[in-house]
C-alpha cells in the first residue's frame, strides 16, 4: 500500500505502514531527500506519528486503552501495579516466580544514597515536590554512574530496577520534607504499593497500618496512569533518551514535561479549580460561562483530551472509584458534588458537545488523592509515581529498536539574510 504526494508538478509515491489494529500511517522518512527539501509541518505533532509501538493501543474515538493488549478495565480490576509495570516494560504478564524475583529485584536496590539527603536538604520547604523530585532522579546518576550507558538489555534491567525501586523513595521524601517528616526508606516486607504508602505516611512514634481500600484505590490509580503511549511527557522521555542520555535523566525530563497543567499539572489544577468554584459560592454556570467566553483564559481544567474525543475510559473507572473510595472512607467531599455538577452542565452544553470535550482521568483523581490524604501538590507527584513504569517502558523500546536521535525540521519565517549594524546605528 502507497500514497502519493504531488508537488510542484512532481509526484512522491510513499509507503504506507499498516498497525496491528489497522491504523494506517503515510511514512514520509524519504519525502525530503527525494523531493530535494519537501517536509510535513504538524503543530502540536496531532497528526505525527513519531514511532512504531507495541506497547499501549488507545482509540480516541472510541474510548478503549489497552496495554499490551490487555483492557484497562481488566487491569484496573484485577492486576496488581507491580504485575502491570512488569507487563507494560517486558510486554508479558509475568508468571508468580517472575513477579517474585521482579519484586525482590527492587527491594534489593532500594537504598537511596545517604548523601542524596544533603541535595534534599538544599531545596525550601515551600519547593514544589515535582521540581525536587525531577532534581533528585537527575541526582542518582551521580551515585549510579554505571546507569548510564547500558548497552545490553541486563544492563537496562538493572538500571529499570534500581529506578523502580528509588523513585517512590524519592517521591516520599520530596511529600515528608514539606511536612515536616523525618525521612524513611520504607518496609521491604510489604507490596510495592502498600510500601509507598507506608514510605509517605509513616508517623515517626507510631505503627502505620495498612488500610486495605486506600492500598486498593492507589493500586487501581497507579495502573489507569501507567502509560498513555506518546502523549507529551513519553515523547520527552523518549527524545531525551534518543540522545542516549540514560534513563534516570529521561525520565527526570518526562517528570518537568508532566508538571505542565495541560498534562499531570491538570489533576492539582482540578481541585485548585474546584476549590475556588466553592470558596465563591459554589456557582457552577459563572465557571462554565467563563471556559466558553474566549477572551477569559479560564479554562475546565480536567475536561477534553488531545485523542479522546468520546470518552476517556480511565474517568469511567475513576469517578466510580471516587464515589466507591469516599464512600468506605466515610467521607463527605462538596467538591465531589461540585465536580459532578459542572461534569453534568458540561455534557449537556453545546460548546463542549460540539468541541467533544469529556472529563478526562484527572478530573475526578484529584478527589481520591485528597480522600486518600495526600496533599494537593503532591498529585502530579501521585500520577508521576504511576506513570514510571510507561515512561520505562517506551524508553527501553526506542533504545532496544535503536531509534535514531529526534530531531524536528521547521520552517524557518524569520529574516531573510542582513548585514549586521553597529550598535550606535541602531
Ligand atoms: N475548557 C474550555 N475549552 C476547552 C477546553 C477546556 N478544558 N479544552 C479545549 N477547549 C476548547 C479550545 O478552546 C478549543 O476551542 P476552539 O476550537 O473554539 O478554539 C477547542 O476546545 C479545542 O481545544 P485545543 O486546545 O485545540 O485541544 P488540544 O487537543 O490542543 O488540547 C488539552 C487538549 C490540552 C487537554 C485541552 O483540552 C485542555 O487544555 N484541557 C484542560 C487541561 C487538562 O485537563 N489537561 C489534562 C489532559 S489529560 C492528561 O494530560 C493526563
Amino acid at each position: 500500500m502507497t500514497a502519493k504526494i504531488e508537488f510542484d508538478g512532481k509526484q512522491y509515491e510513499l509507503p504506507v505502514t499498516v498497525g496491528t489494529e489497522n491504523e494506517h500511517g503515510i511514512d514520509i522518512s524519504t519525502l525530503r531527500s527525494a523531493s530535494g527539501g519537501l517536509i510535513t509541518l504538524d503543530r502540536g505533532y496531532k497528526n505525527t506519528g513519531s514511532c512504531e509501538s507495541a506497547i499501549t493501543f488507545l482509540d480516541g474515538e472510541q474510548g478503549i486503552l489497552r496495554y499490551r493488549g490487555y483492557s484497562i478495565e481488566e487491569l484496573a480490576e484485577n492486576a496488581s501495579f507491580l504485575e502491570v509495570a512488569y507487563l507494560l516494560i517486558f510486554g508479558e504478564l509475568p508468571s508468580q516466580e517472575k513477579l517474585d524475583k521482579f519484586h525482590q529485584d527492587i527491594k534489593d536496590e532500594s537504598n537511596v544514597d545517604e548523601e542524596m539527603k544533603k541535595i534534599l536538604d538544599g531545596f525550601p520547604r515551600s519547593a514544589h515536590p515535582m521540581g525536587v523530585v525531577s532534581s533528585l532522579t537527575s541526582a542518582l546518576v551521580a551515585f549510579n554512574p554505571s546507569s548510564v550507558d547500558v548497552s545490553s538489555e541486563e544492563d537496562m534491567y538493572k538500571s529499570i530496577v534500581k529506578l523502580l525501586a528509588k523513585f517512590p523513595v524519592l517521591c516520599a521524601w520530596a511529600l515528608r520534607k514539606r511536612t515536616g517528616q523525618p525521612l524513611d526508606y520504607g518496609d521491604s516486607s510489604l507490596g510495592y504499593v502498600e510500601n509507598i504508602l507506608k514510605m509517605m505516611f509513616k508517623k515517626a512514634n507510631e505503627d502505620y497500618k495498612i488500610n486495605p481500600v486506600v492500598a486498593s484505590a492507589l493500586n487501581k490509580l497507579l495502573i489507569l496512569h501507567a502509560d498513555h503511549e506518546q502523549n507529551c511527557s513519553a515523547s520527552t522521555v523518549r527524545i531525551v533518551g534518543s540522545s542516549h542520555a540514560g534513563l534516570f535523566v529521561s525520565i527526570s525530563a518526562g517528570i518537568n514535561a508532566l508538571w505542565g497543567p495541560l498534562h499531570g499539572g491538570a489533576n492539582q489544577a482540578v481541585i485548585e479549580m474546584l476549590e475556588g468554584i466553592k470558596a465563591d459560592g459554589g456557582d457552577t454556570k459563572k465557571y462554565m460561562g467563563k471556559a466558553k467566553d474566549k477572551e477569559d483564559p479560564f479554562r475546565l481544567m480536567g475536561f477534553g483530551h488531545r485523542v479522546y474525543k468520546n470518552f476517556d475510559p480511565r474517568a469511567k473507572i475513576i469517578k466510580k472509584s471516587a464515589d466507591d473510595v469516599l464512600g468506605d472512607l466515610g467521607i463527605e467531599d462538596p467538591v465531589l458534588d461540585i465536580a459532578k455538577g459542572l461534569e453534568k452542565e458540561a455534557l449537556e452544553d453545546d460548546y463542549f458537545v460540539k468541541r467533544k470535550l469529556y472529563p478526562n482521568v484527572d478530573f475526578y483523581s484529584g478527589i481520591i488523592y485528597r480522600a486518600l490524604g495526600i496533599p494537593t501538590e503532591m498529585f502530579t507527584v501521585m500520577f508521576a509515581l504511576g506513570r514510571l513504569p510507561g515512561w520505562i517502558a517506551q524508553w527501553r523500546e526506542m533504545r532496544l529498536k535503536k531509534e535514531p536521535i529526534g530531531r524536528p525540521r521547521q520552517i524557518y519565517v524569520g529574516e531573510n539574510h542582513r548585514p549586521y549594524a553597529e550598535i550606535s546605528n541602531r
